[in-house]
């Protein structure tokens, strides 16, 4: 808090700010005065707006993606040695999720254009041992929906979309979270909707969704809340060993009020990601995000990549230099193969992902929400404009 005032004293613009207003802030007094502070009706009610926001049959609550991620798989009965495609291009949450069962994450290089799952890289991954395939879409950007549940039918596998990006996206005209087996959101603090720590399972299979909604809480046949409620008894029991993955209604009270204004938030982002590409599409010494025509983003990062070759400056510095001029910035992300831990429990081989490598060294995420103003905006391709000469060849 006290750093973020003071960023805002100094006039630097963050790589983020939550887009919280009184609305937000109402709800979760009111939540606070309603005397239900964990899983109740607030998070029953956010479950259904967001399904039907989405238009899926089924959504479970959860606290984090990676819970949401965690539930799946054991609802899809991963077992030891079994295999799970992920892209190198996530956050490692993707892959950490496959060791929990004693299974094996094959990470895979990805798209050059949008550094989403490459689907050759997907059929050399494929072996006896693969059973589902994750694919994350990368900054917002849907990966390609229709080949990869194409190759799942033909080697029986199960899909889980990793959306910790997406809300809203839409791939062929259908909102992501509508179209796989299953769909998992994250709702954590730099999210497009941020409830702090959070995440949804959407699925259109009844008995998955129920296994998911019966191990995000202990395993209990009858959900806590209900068991304090009038209209339940204190009775209880545990039909298999789950875990406390479950949301809570102060999550929810921000969720709620976060969705009704998810697409006006979207349409913030648009003019953003607008200004950037029509302001910065001349500057020889970088790439801009390139969107595929049959698919929309939800615009979560606006990814740049440096044109090295071009320049006497690394990204590293180049980012740095950024922070001076008043910028903050991210980077999406350290492929996962380039991690210690992956690198050396998976013996993998750098040259096996030339993409993700080629990028990471190139890679910015400048900064794209809610509440950053024209002024800022402008800011940001100054300062970005000004580097890239300052530091041409
Ligand atoms: C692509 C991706 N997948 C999964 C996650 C994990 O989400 P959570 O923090 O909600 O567990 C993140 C979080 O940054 C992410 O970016």
């Amino acid at each position: 808090m006290e750093k973020s005032r003071k960023n805002m004293e100094n006039n630097f613009t963050q790589f983020h700010r939550p887009f919280i207003n009184d609305e937000e802030i109402n709800e979760v007094v009111a939540t606070l005065k309603s005397g239900w502070l964990s899983m109740g009706p607030r998070t029953i009610q956010f479950e259904d707006d967001f399904r039907n926001y989405i238009g899926a049959d089924y959504s479970v609550s959860v606290n984090s993606w990676t819970a949401g991620g965690h539930l799946s798989l054991e609802a899809f009965g991963l077992k030891p040695g079994d295999e799970v495609i992920v892209p190198t291009m996530t956050f490692p949450a993707t892959a950490e999720i496959v060791y929990y069962f004693g299974a094996k994450p094959v990470i895979v290089d990805v798209d050059k254009d949008t550094l989403n799952l490459s689907i050759s890289e997907i059929e050399k991954a494929i072996t006896k041992k693969t059973k589902v395939i994750i694919p994350v879409h990368y900054a917002g950007q849907p990966a390609d929906l229709d080949e990869i549940n194409q190759i799942a039918k033909a080697y029986n596998l199960k899909v889980i979309e990793d959306a910790a990006h997406s809300l809203p996206s839409y791939y062929k005209g259908k909102k992501i979270g509508s179209i796989s087996d299953v769909t998992v959101f994250s709702f954590y603090a730099t999210k497009t909707l941020c409830t702090g720590e959070g995440g949804m399972i959407c699925s259109n299979n009844e008995e998955f969704s129920e296994r998911t909604r019966l191990m995000r809480m202990h395993g209990m046949n009858r959900d806590a809340w209900k068991r304090y409620s009038d209209a339940c008894s204190w009775y209880y029991e545990i039909v298999a060993p789950g875990f406390k993955y479950n949301f809570t209604d102060l999550q929810a009270a921000l969720g709620i009020v976060q969705l009704r204004k998810v697409d006006q938030m979207l349409e913030m982002r648009k003019h953003i990601a607008s200004l950037y590409t029509k302001e910065l599409c001349g500057n020889e010494f970088i790439s801009l995000p390139v969107i595929k025509s049959d698919r929309e983003t939800s615009w979560h990062l606006y990814p740049i990549r440096l044109n090295l070759e071009a320049l006497k400056i690394g990204r590293n510095d180049f980012i740095n230099e950024l922070k001076d001029l008043g910028v903050g910035t991210g980077v999406h992300f350290m492929p996962v193969h380039q991690h210690q831990f992956y690198k050396d429990s998976l013996s993998l081989n750098n040259s096996d992902f030339p993409v993700a490598n080629d990028a990471f060294e190139r890679l910015i995420s400048i900064p794209i929400y809610p509440g950053l103003t024209d002024a800022e905006v402008t800011k940001v391709i100054e300062a970005v404009n000004h580097l890239t000469k300052k530091h041409s060849r």
